[in-house]
C-alpha cells in the first residue's frame, strides 16, 4: 500500500476546545449542483492568552472555499492555511467574527453525509462529522452554539423550507425564489443541525404538554403518502406523554417536525426539533407494512423524540461517549415499547437481537467497550455494542437501583447537566450520588469489552435445608484487553418447588423478613457462593431471569428440568429461555451427529413441551409465538466450536419437521383459530395472534416433503392475505420451496407493489434470504434489476445485506462464492457510500469461527478489499481490524 494509512484517535487524548463558537448565522442559497453557504461565526478564545494565541483549526471536508473574512477584513491566502483536514488561522484575536463562504455540490453527495439531495429533496445528515461538509467549523460535540439559518431556494421546486427551532420569517424574493429564516434558541453541537427543502406534503397535529404548552406536530412526506403517516403521528404523541409521566421530561419548543426521506444511511436522526427519518420508519398502512414494521416505527419515532433530552439538551463531550446518549435512549425506547406492548415479549425480542448481533461482535475482532478507547472512523462505532449493550448497562443500573432510584438518578443527571456536553462518568456519578451507592466496580461495564461468562452450579443439602449456588465469572480476552477484572453482575434468580411455585429465599445471615420469592444477587467476585437457608427441596433453578445481565450462562440442566421451567417459571422470559436452551442442546447434539453421519431421535420431552405451550390457552399469543420459535441459525452457530452452517441448517430443519409431524393437529388448530378476525389493526394483541398463526404455519410448511400440497397451500395463504404481515409470512416460506408457486407469488408481489420502493425492498430481501441453492445467482441477477441501486442504502441493505448477514447457509457456501461476491460489492460500493459499505462488512470478520477452508477464503476476500487503491478510512478500519 502506497497511501498513508488512516490513523486512530484516542479517548485519553481528549482536550477541551481552544475556541468557543457562541452563535452561528448560516445562509444557504440552494441549487442541486452548486449551493452557496455563508457562515458568520462569533468566536471567542477559551484560554487566557498569557501564553500567546493558539491556532484556530476549523474542520472541513469536500468544501470549495469562496472567501473568508475576519472582523470584516477579507483574508488573503497568506492569512490562513488550507489542507485536506480543514482551515487554520494561526493567531486570531481573543474574540472575533469570522465570515466564511463555501460552495458545495449536494447532487453529487452520494455519501449522504452533509447536505445532499434525495428524490429532489435537499436534506442534511450531520452526525457524526457531516457539518464540516457544509462549512468550516469546530465540528465536535462539545462546541455548542445557537443557530440562525436563512434558506433561499426556488419557490416552485422547494416550497417547504425547514431548519431547527422556530420559523422567524418567510417571504418571496425576486427570480421565483423564496426565503425562510429559522432560529433555534437552544445551544447545540453542529451534529444536531438540520436543513430540509423540498416539495413535501404534511400531516399536522397538536400536542399539549403537561404544563400547557401547545405544540404543533408535523410529519412531512412525499405527496400522496400523507395517509401513511397516521401511525407515526400517534406514536409521537404517545411518546411525548410517556416521557412526561415516566421521567418528568416535557417538550421545550412550540414546533416539532419530522421529515421522511427515502435515501438515508441509518434509521433516523434526532436533529433538534427537525428529526429526519428513513421513510421505512414512518410510512405504514396494512397493505404495505408488517407488524414488525409497525413496531419498528413505534420504537424509532419514540427513540428520536426521547433524544430531545438524552442527546440534544444533554449531549456527548466527545464521540467516545456516544453510548451516553445512544445506550440511554435505546433503554428509554425499550421501556416505552414495553409499556405499550407486552414487556416479556419485548424483552425476548431484544435478547434475540442482542444475541444475533451484539454477542458475535463482542466475541470477534471488532469487539470494543461500550465506551471505546480509540477509533479510526467514528461512523464505524454506531454499533450493537454502543446501542444495545449500552442499553443493557443502563438497564442493569435500573435493576440495581430500582425504578425509583433510577428516576432519582435521571432527575439529578438532568438537573446537573442540562445544556452541557458530558461523559458516561458524569451519568454514572449522577446515578451513584442520587442513591448514595458506589458504582465503581459496576463501571467496568463501560471499559471492558467482551461478553462475561457465568458458570453456575447449584446443590441442595437435604439435612441442612440449605441451597448453595456457586457462580464463577470470566470475561474472555478481546482486542487490546487480554485480562479482565471481575464485573458487578446483577443476577436475578429463583428456585421452584415441585408444584412450580417460587420458594421464598433468604441468604445465610439475613433476617427472616429478607426472604423473597426471587432475588437479584450482586455477583462481584471471580468465584462466589450464595447460601440460602430454610429452603425446602427445590425442583428447578431459574437464573438470569428477565435477562438481568447480558452474559452467557453455563448451567448443566437436563431436559426434564428445562421442560419444567418452560411450563412453570414465574418469569416469562425465563420460560422462553428454558425452551431456547433445551432446543439449543438438541440442535448442537444433532449437528454433531450429522457431521458423524449418525443422527439419533430428538428427546420427545421437548416436542411435548412445545405441544403444551400450543395447548395452553392462558398464554398471550405473542408470547406463545416466541416460545415455540426455535433459536436462529446464528445463535446455534455462536454456540458451536467450529461453525458448520450446513449441519446447523439440517439439524434445525429436522427439529422443525419433528415438531410438525408430532403436533400437526395442534398446529392446524392454531392456524384455524387465529385467522384474521376482521379488518387489520396494528395493536400488539392482534399482532400476537398473527405471529402465533404464522409460526404454526411455518412448522406445517417444514414438512413440505411429506405433505405435497404445501406450496399450493402457501400460495393460497399468500393470495388470501389482507395485510402485509400475513402476505410476507406466506411468501417467506414459499421462497424456500422451488416450484411454479414460488415464482407465481414473487411475480404477483412485484407487479402489485412495483411503485412502492419500501415494499420492493421486502421483495429483494426475501429472495436474498432463500435457502435454495441458487440464491447467490438470483441475488447477482437482481443487482441488475431496475429496482436496485447501489446509491440507495435501503436497496443495498435489502439485497446485499440480507444475503451476507441473514443467509448463513448460502453466504458461507464452501466454494467461497459468497465471500467473493461480498468483496466485489464492497469495492463497488465504497467509492459511493463508504459508511454503508463498512457497516456491511462484519460477517467477513468472523472467519476465526469457521473451518480452515472457509477461513482461507474469507481472509482472501478481506485481503483483496484491503489491497484496493483509494479505500475509504471506513472500510479500511473494518477490513484491517478484521484481519488482525
Ligand atoms: N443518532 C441516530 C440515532 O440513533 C443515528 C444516526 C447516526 C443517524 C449517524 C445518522 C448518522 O438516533
Ligand atoms: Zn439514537
Amino acid at each position: 500500500m502506497t497511501e498513508p494509512q488512516p490513523t486512530a484517535i484516542h479517548r485519553q487524548d481528549y482536550t477541551p476546545p481552544d475556541y468557543r463558537i457562541e452563535t452561528v448565522d448560516l445562509e444557504f442559497d440552494l441549487e442541486p449542483s452548486s449551493t452557496r453557504v455563508k457562515a458568520r461565526l462569533a468566536i471567542t478564545a477559551a484560554h487566557d492568552r498569557s501564553g500567546g494565541a493558539r491556532p484556530l483549526v476549523l474542520h472541513g471536508d469536500a468544501l470549495e472555499l469562496v472567501s473568508v473574512a475576519l472582523d470584516g477584513r477579507v483574508l488573503g491566502a497568506g492569512d490562513y492555511r488550507l489542507d485536506d483536514k480543514g482551515l487554520t488561522i494561526a493567531a486570531p484575536p481573543p474574540a472575533f467574527t469570522l465570515d466564511i463562504e463555501t460552495r458545495i455540490d449536494p447532487a453529487a453527495n452520494t455519501q449522504l453525509s452533509g447536505l445532499y439531495v434525495s428524490s429532489n429533496v435537499f436534506c442534511t445528515q450531520c452526525e457524526a462529522e457531516g457539518f464540516r461538509r457544509i462549512t468550516y467549523f469546530l465540528d465536535r460535540p462539545d462546541v455548542m452554539a445557537t443557530y440562525r439559518t436563512t434558506i433561499r431556494a426556488d419557490r416552485a421546486a422547494y416550497p417547504v423550507l425547514l431548519s431547527n427551532g422556530n420559523l422567524v420569517e418567510q417571504r418571496q424574493v425576486e427570480g421565483g425564489r423564496h426565503v425562510a429564516v429559522w432560529h433555534d434558541p437552544f445551544p447545540k453541537p453542529s451534529y444536531l443541525f438540520a436543513l430540509v427543502a423540498g416539495d413535501l406534503a404534511c400531516n399536522e397535529d397538536r400536542f399539549t404538554t403537561r404544563s400547557g404548552r401547545d405544540v404543533t406536530l408535523r410529519i412531512f412526506v412525499e405527496h400522496g403518502k400523507q395517509a401513511r403517516t397516521g401511525y407515526a403521528m400517534d406514536c409521537l404523541k404517545r411518546a411525548m406523554r410517556w416521557d412526561e409521566e415516566r421521567f418528568g421530561l416535557e417538550y421545550d419548543l412550540d414546533l416539532f417536525n419530522i421529515v421522511a426521506v427515502s435515501d438515508f444511511n441509518m434509521g433516523a436522526m434526532e436533529n433538534k426539533s427537525l428529526n429526519v427519518f428513513n421513510d421505512k420508519y414512518i410510512l405504514a398502512d396494512p397493505e404495505i407494512a408488517t407488524d414488525a414494521d409497525y413496531a419498528g416505527i413505534e420504537t424509532v419515532v419514540a427513540h428520536e423524540y426521547f433524544h430531545n433530552w438524552t442527546g440534544d439538551r444533554i449531549t456527548c463531550r466527545d464521540w467516545f461517549q456516544l453510548s451516553l446518549k445512544e445506550g440511554l435512549t435505546v433503554f428509554r425506547d425499550r421501556e416505552f415499547s414495553s409499556d405499550m406492548r407486552s414487556r416479556p415479549v419485548k424483552r425476548i425480542q431484544d435478547v434475540r437481537s442482542l444475541r444475533a448481533r451484539q454477542f458475535p461482535e463482542d466475541a470477534g475482532p471488532l469487539a470494543h467497550p461500550v465506551r471505546p478507547d480509540s477509533y479510526i472512523e467514528i461512523n464505524n462505532f454506531y454499533t450493537a455494542t454502543i446501542y444495545d449493550k449500552g442499553a443493557e448497562v443502563i438497564g442493569m443500573m435500573q435493576a440495581i437501583l430500582g425504578q425509583d432510584g433510577f428516576r432519582k438518578g435521571m432527575d439529578l443527571y438532568v438537573q446537573r447537566h442540562d445544556g452541557q456536553a458530558v461523559t458516561c462518568d458524569d451519568f454514572a456519578a449522577a446515578m451513584a450520588d442520587a442513591n448514595g451507592v458506589d458504582l465503581g466496580q459496576f463501571k467496568r461495564w463501560y471499559s471492558q469489552a467482551g461478553t462475561p461468562e457465568l458458570a453456575i452450579e447449584g446443590s441442595y443439602d437435604t439435612r441442612a435445608g440449605a441451597y448453595e449456588m456457586t457462580v464463577t465469572q470470566r470475561c474472555p480476552p478481546t482486542p487490546g484487553q487480554p485480562d479482565k477484572a471481575p464485573m458487578h453482575i446483577p443476577l436475578a434468580m429463583g428456585l421452584l418447588d415441585a408444584q412450580g411455585q417460587d420458594i421464598r429465599l433468604r441468604l445465610d445471615g439475613e433476617t427472616a423478613d429478607a426472604a423473597a420469592p426471587g432475588r437479584v444477587l450482586a455477583v462481584t467476585a471471580p468465584r462466589q457462593t450464595f447460601r440460602f437457608v430454610n429452603v425446602p427441596q427445590p425442583k428447578a433453578l431459574s437464573v438470569n431471569r428477565g435477562f438481568s445481565a447480558p452474559v452467557n450462562v453455563t448451567l448443566a440442566q437436563g431436559g426434564a428440568e428445562r421442560a419444567f421451567l418452560m411450563a412453570h417459571d414465574s418469569d416469562a422470559f425465563a420460560r422462553w429461555e428454558a425452551g431456547q436452551q433445551f432446543a439449543t442442546d438438541l440442535l448442537l447434539r444433532r449437528a454433531g451427529e450429522i457431521q458423524r453421519g449418525a443422527p439419533t431421535p430428538f428427546d420427545p420431552a421437548f416436542v411435548e413441551a412445545v405441544g403444551q405451550i400450543l395447548r395452553d390457552e392462558s398464554l398471550e399469543p405473542a408470547f406463545a409465538a416466541e416460545a415455540i420459535a426455535l433459536p436462529g441459525e446464528d445463535y446455534i452457530a455462536e454456540r458451536m466450536d467450529i461453525v458448520d452452517v450446513e449441519a446447523i441448517h439440517s439439524a434445525r430443519e429436522a427439529l422443525r419437521q419433528a415438531i410438525a409431524t408430532s403436533l400437526r393437529a395442534d398446529l392446524e388448530r392454531i392456524v384455524a383459530a387465529n385467522a384474521s378476525p376482521g379488518p387489520y389493526t396494528p395493536d400488539a394483541a392482534a399482532a400476537g395472534r398473527r405471529a402465533l398463526r404464522n409460526v404454526a404455519l411455518g412448522y406445517l410448511a417444514a414438512s413440505a416433503a411429506e405433505a405435497p400440497g404445501t406450496a399450493d397451500r402457501l400460495l393460497a395463504a399468500y393470495r388470501a392475505a389482507d395485510n402485509m404481515t400475513d402476505r410476507m409470512a406466506a411468501l417467506r416460506l414459499l421462497v424456500d420451496l422451488d416450484g411454479p408457486q414460488r415464482q407465481a407469488a414473487l411475480d404477483d408481489f412485484h407487479d402489485r407493489f412495483r411503485d412502492d420502493a419500501l415494499v420492493i425492498d421486502k421483495w429483494l430481501a426475501l429472495q436474498a434470504l432463500s435457502a435454495l441453492p441458487d440464491t447467490l445467482a438470483r441475488v447477482t441477477a437482481l443487482l441488475g434489476h431496475p429496482a436496485f441501486a447501489l446509491e440507495k442504502p435501503n436497496k443495498v441493505r435489502a439485497l446485499i445485506g440480507s444475503f451476507t448477514a441473514g443467509n448463513p447457509l448460502r453466504y458461507h457456501a464452501a466454494d467461497g462464492s459468497g465471500y467473493a461476491f461480498h468483496a466485489d460489492r464492497t469495492l463497488a460500493l465504497d467509492p459511493i457510500n463508504p459508511q454503508v459499505a463498512a457497516r456491511l462488512l462484519a460477517p467477513l470478520g468472523r472467519w476465526q469461527r469457521f473451518d480452515a477452508g472457509r477461513q482461507a477464503k474469507m481472509k482472501a476476500a478481506l485481503a483483496r478489499i484491503l489491497a484496493a487503491p483509494k479505500l475509504s478510512p471506513d472500510v479500511y478500519e473494518i477490513a484491517s481490524k478484521s484481519l488482525a
